[in-house]
C-alpha cells in the first residue's frame, strides 16, 4: 500500500466535494483554519477507542444521534441542551433498564457537510445547484446562495467551538448529575406513555441514590455521579476542511483529525480506492463507516482492512442502514463474512437512511413504525448470527418537530407541514426518539448474547 500523507487522498477520486469558483479564497481560508486551535484534543479520542472495545465485545451500548444537517438558523443554546437533555434520557433509560453502560456520541459541533442525490434542484420551472450544508452553501433557493463559499467555513467552525464549549459545560459542569434527571424532561413529553416510564426510572434511580448515600458514596464525592463523557461526530466528507483540522499529536506522533472525535465515511463516498477512504485510513480517530444495500462482502472487508489494519477493538464501527425491508437480505452475508475473517468491528444500526421516503402531501419523511421494524430486524439478525447489535445511530433532535410520522403522537402526513424544520433529512422528535430507546432495552434484554456479559459484568 501507498505511503498515506496528510494530502494523498488528493491522488485519488473523490465524490460530493464541491467546486469553488474561487479557488484561492478556499486555500485562503484553508490556511487560516490550519492554524485554528483544534476543537477536541487526540487523548479524548483514544478514550472514545477504548469505550467502544467494550462496545465491540457486548459490554456497553453506542447510541449516536443529532441532526441530519446542523444550520446557522438553527444555531441556539436552547436546541443544544435539547439535543443533550434527550440523549442523556435516552441513555439513562438503556443503561438502567438493559444494565449496559452507555457510550453518548452526538452528530452535532460539526455536522453540516450533506452528499445529495441529485446535484440540481428544481423548482417551479427553474433548476439550481442542490443545497450541500451551510458550511457550503445556503438553503435559499437563488443562484446567488447556492454557489458554495469558502468563507462559510469559518463560520461553522466558530460554530462547532461554541457549540461544544456548551456540551463540555453541561457533561462535566452539573447539568448532568444523576440527582438532576427529572430536569432532563422536555415539557412536550410530559403526560406520554414514554413520560410515566421515564418517571419509573427516576424513581428507581432515586432510591438507588438515597441508598448509596446512606452507604457514604454521593455526587460530592464520586464524579461519575455527576459528569458524563459525551463525544461529539460527523461525516468526514469535506475533505479539505478534514485536512486542515488534521494535526500531529505531540504525545504520539500521530495524526488526529481534530474536528470531532468520531468520524464516518457515507455510504455514497466508501470507494476502496476513493480519497474518503484514503483520508480516514490514515487519521487515528475512531471511524464509522455506513454500510448500504450496494456493500458487497468482500468490499467490506478490503475496506476493513485497510481502514483498520491492526484489527484493533473500537476503531471501526460498521453502520448498517438497509431499510427495514432490505435488512435480512442483506446484513446477514455481511454479518458471516466479517465473522469469519476474524475482524473487530461494532455493528451499529441506522434505522433512519433506508427509510425515507415521500409523504403524499410532499415531504421527505421516514414512518416511525419502518424505523422500529428495521432495528427489530437487525437485532433479530444478530441474534442469529452470534453477533452483536451494538449500537444505535439516529437523526433525531430535542425540538418538538414534526418530521417523521407515527410514533406515539401519532403523527400524520397532514401533521408534518406543523413543525418541519429539517434542512436535510426528517429528525426523530424527543417522544418518538424515547420511545426507541425502550424498544432497544427490551431487545438488549430479550437477547441472549447481552445477558451473558451483564451477569458477568455483575459477579
Ligand atoms: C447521513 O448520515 O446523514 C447520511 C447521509 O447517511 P448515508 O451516508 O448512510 O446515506
Ligand atoms: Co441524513
Amino acid at each position: 500500500m501507498k505511503k498515506w500523507k496528510l494530502d494523498s487522498w488528493k491522488n485519488y477520486p473523490v465524490k460530493h466535494i464541491p467546486k469553488y469558483d474561487d479557488m484561492d479564497e478556499l486555500n485562503l481560508v484553508i490556511n487560516k483554519i490550519k492554524r485554528f486551535p483544534p476543537l477536541v484534543f487526540a487523548g479524548e479520542s483514544r478514550s472514545l477507542i477504548k469505550q467502544l472495545s467494550d462496545v465491540c465485545d457486548g459490554k456497553a451500548f453506542l447510541l449516536q444521534g443529532g441532526d441530519c444537517a446542523e444550520s446557522f438558523a438553527e444555531f441556539h443554546p436552547d436546541n443544544i441542551r435539547d439535543t443533550f437533555k434527550v440523549i442523556l434520557q435516552m441513555a439513562l433509560v438503556l443503561t438502567s433498564s438493559a444494565s449496559l453502560p452507555v457510550v453518548k456520541v452526538g452528530r452535532i459541533a460539526g455536522q453540516f457537510s450533506k452528499p445529495r442525490s441529485s446535484p440540481v434542484e428544481n423548482k417551479n420551472g427553474k433548476e439550481l445547484p442542490t443545497y450541500l450544508g451551510d458550511n457550503i452553501n445556503g438553503i435559499e433557493f437563488t443562484e446567488e446562495a447556492r454557489k458554495p463559499d469558502a468563507k462559510r467555513l469559518f463560520r461553522a467552525y466558530s460554530q462547532s467551538a461554541s457549540t461544544l464549549n456548551l456540551l463540555r459545560a453541561f457533561s462535566q459542569g452539573g447539568f448532568a448529575d444523576l440527582r438532576q434527571v427529572h430536569l432532563w424532561n422536555l415539557g412536550f413529553v410530559k403526560g406520554s406513555s414514554q413520560a410515566k416510564k421515564y418517571k419509573e426510572i427516576e424513581d428507581k434511580i432515586s432510591d438507588a441514590l438515597s441508598f448509596m448515600e446512606a452507604c457514604g458514596i454521593n455526587a460530592d464525592n464520586n464524579r461519575r455521579l455527576r459528569t458524563v463523557n459525551f463525544y461529539t461526530s460527523h461525516e468526514a466528507l469535506l475533505l479539505p476542511f478534514e485536512q486542515a483540522m488534521t494535526r500531529v499529536d505531540s504525545t504520539t506522533g500521530e495524526y488526529h483529525d481534530t474536528s470531532a472525535h468520531f468520524v464516518w465515511i457515507g455510504d455514497r463516498t466508501r470507494q476502496l480506492d476513493g480519497g474518503h477512504v484514503e483520508f480516514c485510513r490514515g487519521i487515528k480517530n475512531p471511524i464509522g463507516l455506513k454500510c448500504g444495500p450496494t456493500l458487497k462482502p468482500e468490499e467490506l472487508i478490503k475496506l476493513c482492512n485497510k481502514l483498520n489494519p491492526q484489527n484493533e477493538p473500537g476503531r471501526l464501527t460498521l453502520i448498517s442502514r438497509f431499510g427495514a425491508d432490505n435488512v435480512d437480505k442483506f446484513l446477514p452475508k455481511l454479518i458471516r463474512t466479517v465473522k469469519k475473517e476474524g475482524l473487530n468491528v461494532i455493528w451499529s444500526c441506522d434505522p433512519m437512511h433506508g427509510n425515507t421516503l415521500v409523504s403524499t402531501t410532499g415531504f421527505k419523511t421516514r414512518p416511525f413504525n419502518n424505523i422500529v421494524k428495521e432495528i427489530k430486524k437487525v437485532f433479530a439478525v444478530h441474534q442469529s448470527e452470534g453477533s452483536y447489535a451494538g449500537g444505535l445511530h439516529i437523526e433525531m433532535t430535542g425540538q418538538d418537530v414534526t418530521e417523521c410520522t407515527g410514533g406515539a403522537q401519532k403523527i400524520s402526513e397532514k401533521d408534518l407541514s406543523h413543525r418541519y424544520h429539517t434542512h436535510c433529512d426528517p429528525r426523530l422528535n424527543a417522544n418518538q426518539a424515547l420511545e426507541l430507546a425502550f424498544l432497544i432495552s427490551d431487545e438488549i434484554k430479550k437477547n441472549s448474547q447481552y445477558s451473558k456479559n451483564i451477569i458477568q459484568a455483575a459477579s
